[in-house]
């Protein structure tokens, strides 16, 4: 059995839709979510999926309780799925090429710290630009620079808020993520 370890700090959207995406697999299954806030609704979906939830501070991510805590599951992928904090190096180090992320935009535009979640949408509106889409990419050591494993875009002439995008990318994110997981895999 192949084991995905999911961390998230916000609403879980992405994070429900993968462990139900692997959720009658043979092979691979999301093990546990980690979160950095106990009263994150992706806590409380995952618990409700019966996956295992690990809530943890910001200095146990950094001092070496979350990578022993990730090491008893034994991940062979590790997939941030809307957190928000800086991923440490010496977890980075530690699982190299099994650490992935998603941007809710088409990077290099439209990436780095403070650019998540609406966001980004909104930036992207005030921009008129015409398309945006999705990112999925190897985690390093900057924001949202790790090397890029699948985009796909998204016309948005017709969005007139930063709703309409996000719910465009959404989509996006539903459609691709679980499939680009179960590839890499
Ligand atoms: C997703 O849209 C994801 O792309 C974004 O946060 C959202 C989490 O939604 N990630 C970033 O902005 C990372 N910079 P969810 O909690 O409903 O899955």
């Amino acid at each position: 059995m192949q084991h995905i370890v999911i961390f998230a700090s916000g609403t879980g959207s992405n994070a429900e839709n993968i462990i139900r995406y692997f959720k009658n697999n043979n092979t691979k299954s999301v093990v546990a979510v980690f979160s950095n806030h106990s009263d994150a609704k992706v806590v409380e979906k995952a618990k409700n999926l019966s996956v295992e939830t690990v809530v943890f501070t910001k200095e146990e991510l950094s001092n070496g309780v979350v990578l022993s805590k990730l090491q008893a599951f034994q991940p062979d992928l590790i997939v941030l799925a809307g957190f928000l904090w800086m991923f440490p190096t010496r977890i980075i180090q530690h699982f190299p090429s099994k650490i992935i992320n998603i941007h809710p935009a088409l990077l290099p535009k439209y990436g780095g710290k403070g650019m998540y979640g609406n966001h980004v949408h909104q930036a992207v509106l005030e921009q008129k630009e015409t398309e945006t889409g999705i990112t999925i990419h190897y985690v390093n050591e900057q924001y949202d620079e790790g090397k890029i494993i699948f985009q796909k875009a998204v016309s948005i002439t017709d969005c007139t808020t930063f709703e309409d995008i996000a719910q465009k990318v959404h989509q996006l994110e539903q459609e691709y993520f679980p499939k680009v997981i179960d590839q890499l895999l």
